[in-house]
Protein backbone atom coordinates (compact mmCIF):
# COMPACT_ATOMS: atom_id res chain seq x y z
CA UNK A 1 0.00 0.00 0.00
CA UNK A 2 1.20 3.39 -0.90
CA UNK A 3 0.85 6.19 1.54
CA UNK A 4 2.06 9.82 0.19
CA UNK A 5 4.88 11.67 1.90
CA UNK A 6 2.56 14.30 3.23
CA UNK A 7 0.02 12.12 4.92
CA UNK A 8 2.95 9.95 6.16
CA UNK A 9 4.23 12.89 7.93
CA UNK A 10 0.65 14.12 9.04
CA UNK A 11 0.04 10.65 10.80
CA UNK A 12 3.37 10.38 12.54
CA UNK A 13 2.58 13.89 13.84
CA UNK A 14 -1.00 12.76 15.00
CA UNK A 15 0.47 10.14 16.63
CA UNK A 16 2.96 11.70 18.68
CA UNK A 17 0.46 14.24 19.60
CA UNK A 18 -1.74 11.44 21.36
CA UNK A 19 1.03 10.31 22.94
CA UNK A 20 2.16 13.90 24.17
CA UNK A 21 -1.48 14.75 25.20
CA UNK A 22 -1.49 11.30 27.42
CA UNK A 23 1.46 11.85 28.72
CA UNK A 24 0.08 15.51 30.17
CA UNK A 25 -2.89 13.85 31.64
CA UNK A 26 -0.88 11.37 32.77
CA UNK A 27 1.27 14.03 34.75
CA UNK A 28 -1.03 16.43 36.02
CA UNK A 29 -3.36 13.15 36.94
CA UNK A 30 -0.88 10.76 39.10
CA UNK A 31 2.49 12.75 39.10
CA UNK A 32 0.81 16.26 40.50
CA UNK A 33 -2.71 15.03 42.07
CA UNK A 34 -5.03 17.10 40.23
CA UNK A 35 -8.50 16.27 41.08
CA UNK A 36 -11.96 17.57 39.59
CA UNK A 37 -12.68 20.78 41.57
CA UNK A 38 -13.47 20.61 44.88
CA UNK A 39 -16.67 22.18 46.50
CA UNK A 40 -17.20 25.06 48.66
CA UNK A 41 -16.26 23.37 52.08
CA UNK A 42 -13.32 22.48 50.23
CA UNK A 43 -13.25 18.69 49.68
CA UNK A 44 -13.78 16.47 46.88
CA UNK A 45 -16.97 14.34 47.51
CA UNK A 46 -18.05 11.36 45.61
CA UNK A 47 -21.35 8.41 45.89
CA UNK A 48 -22.71 5.80 44.98
CA UNK A 49 -25.08 6.98 42.02
CA UNK A 50 -26.48 3.41 42.03
CA UNK A 51 -27.17 3.51 46.23
CA UNK A 52 -28.77 6.83 46.37
CA UNK A 53 -32.21 5.56 47.84
CA UNK A 54 -29.63 4.34 51.02
CA UNK A 55 -27.28 6.85 51.04
CA UNK A 56 -28.07 10.41 53.28
CA UNK A 57 -28.08 12.69 52.31
CA UNK A 58 -29.96 11.99 48.83
CA UNK A 59 -32.01 9.08 50.28
CA UNK A 60 -34.37 12.28 51.19
CA UNK A 61 -33.25 15.15 48.50
CA UNK A 62 -34.76 17.95 50.83
CA UNK A 63 -34.65 21.71 51.33
CA UNK A 64 -33.38 22.88 54.91
CA UNK A 65 -32.74 25.74 57.26
CA UNK A 66 -29.23 25.94 58.32
CA UNK A 67 -29.08 29.18 59.34
CA UNK A 68 -30.10 33.01 59.45
CA UNK A 69 -32.20 32.70 55.98
CA UNK A 70 -29.40 30.26 54.86
CA UNK A 71 -30.50 27.10 53.23
CA UNK A 72 -29.51 23.65 52.28
CA UNK A 73 -30.81 22.26 49.39
CA UNK A 74 -30.29 18.31 48.82
CA UNK A 75 -31.40 17.52 45.31
CA UNK A 76 -31.19 14.50 42.87
CA UNK A 77 -31.28 15.04 39.09
CA UNK A 78 -32.29 12.24 36.78
CA UNK A 79 -33.95 11.57 33.37
CA UNK A 80 -35.85 14.19 33.35
CA UNK A 81 -36.20 16.07 36.37
CA UNK A 82 -35.24 16.80 40.12
CA UNK A 83 -36.19 16.18 43.29
CA UNK A 84 -37.67 17.77 45.29
CA UNK A 85 -39.50 18.98 42.17
CA UNK A 86 -39.81 22.63 43.72
CA UNK A 87 -38.00 24.74 46.47
CA UNK A 88 -39.53 27.95 47.85
CA UNK A 89 -37.31 30.12 49.94
CA UNK A 90 -37.52 33.88 51.35
CA UNK A 91 -35.86 36.51 49.31
CA UNK A 92 -32.19 37.41 50.58
CA UNK A 93 -31.83 33.37 51.12
CA UNK A 94 -28.51 31.86 50.23
CA UNK A 95 -28.95 28.45 49.37
CA UNK A 96 -26.32 26.02 48.99
CA UNK A 97 -27.06 23.60 46.67
CA UNK A 98 -25.74 19.37 46.91
CA UNK A 99 -26.71 18.26 43.46
CA UNK A 100 -25.88 14.28 42.43
CA UNK A 101 -27.07 12.29 39.62
CA UNK A 102 -29.17 9.44 39.78
CA UNK A 103 -28.48 8.06 36.12
CA UNK A 104 -26.57 10.33 33.32
CA UNK A 105 -24.49 13.60 33.08
CA UNK A 106 -27.51 16.31 33.64
CA UNK A 107 -27.21 20.19 33.97
CA UNK A 108 -27.86 22.30 36.71
CA UNK A 109 -28.53 25.84 35.21
CA UNK A 110 -30.71 28.81 36.44
CA UNK A 111 -30.44 31.57 34.03
CA UNK A 112 -29.85 34.82 35.27
CA UNK A 113 -27.92 34.04 37.70
CA UNK A 114 -24.47 32.04 38.14
CA UNK A 115 -25.28 28.85 38.56
CA UNK A 116 -24.76 26.64 36.04
CA UNK A 117 -23.54 22.81 36.98
CA UNK A 118 -22.74 20.00 35.45
CA UNK A 119 -24.35 17.14 37.74
CA UNK A 120 -22.40 13.64 37.20
CA UNK A 121 -23.17 10.31 38.71
CA UNK A 122 -21.07 9.45 41.43
CA UNK A 123 -20.17 13.05 42.48
CA UNK A 124 -21.43 15.32 44.51
CA UNK A 125 -21.78 18.77 43.06
CA UNK A 126 -22.26 21.97 44.75
CA UNK A 127 -22.41 25.52 44.35
CA UNK A 128 -24.13 28.62 46.53
CA UNK A 129 -26.36 31.07 45.46
CA UNK A 130 -28.37 34.37 47.47
CA UNK A 131 -31.53 35.06 46.02
CA UNK A 132 -31.75 38.83 46.60
CA UNK A 133 -34.69 39.50 44.37
CA UNK A 134 -38.10 37.51 44.53
CA UNK A 135 -39.54 35.75 41.82
CA UNK A 136 -39.74 32.49 40.32
CA UNK A 137 -36.38 31.56 39.26
CA UNK A 138 -36.27 28.07 36.58
CA UNK A 139 -33.72 25.36 36.94
CA UNK A 140 -32.69 23.66 33.85
CA UNK A 141 -30.89 21.15 32.17
CA UNK A 142 -28.49 22.26 30.00
CA UNK A 143 -26.52 18.71 29.05
CA UNK A 144 -28.27 16.73 26.85
CA UNK A 145 -29.51 13.53 28.48
CA UNK A 146 -32.17 11.93 26.47
CA UNK A 147 -35.73 12.04 24.45
CA UNK A 148 -37.08 14.28 26.94
CA UNK A 149 -34.13 16.30 27.88
CA UNK A 150 -36.13 19.53 26.66
CA UNK A 151 -38.55 19.15 29.71
CA UNK A 152 -36.01 18.57 32.86
CA UNK A 153 -36.56 21.43 35.01
CA UNK A 154 -38.00 22.64 38.32
CA UNK A 155 -38.35 26.03 39.91
CA UNK A 156 -37.58 27.67 42.43
CA UNK A 157 -39.96 30.07 44.03
CA UNK A 158 -37.76 33.27 45.71
CA UNK A 159 -41.15 35.01 48.07
CU1 LIG B 1 -31.08 16.15 32.13
CU2 LIG B 1 -30.80 17.15 29.98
Amino acid sequence: MHIHRLEKIWLTFGIIMLFVFLLVLGVSAFAMGMQPPANYCGDYQSVDSTRLSETPPFDKPQLRKIGDNEYEAVMTAFAFGYSPNQLEVPAGATVHFVVTSKDVVHGFAIPGTNVNMMVLPGEVNQTDHTFAQPGEYLVLCNEYCGVAHELMQTKIIVK
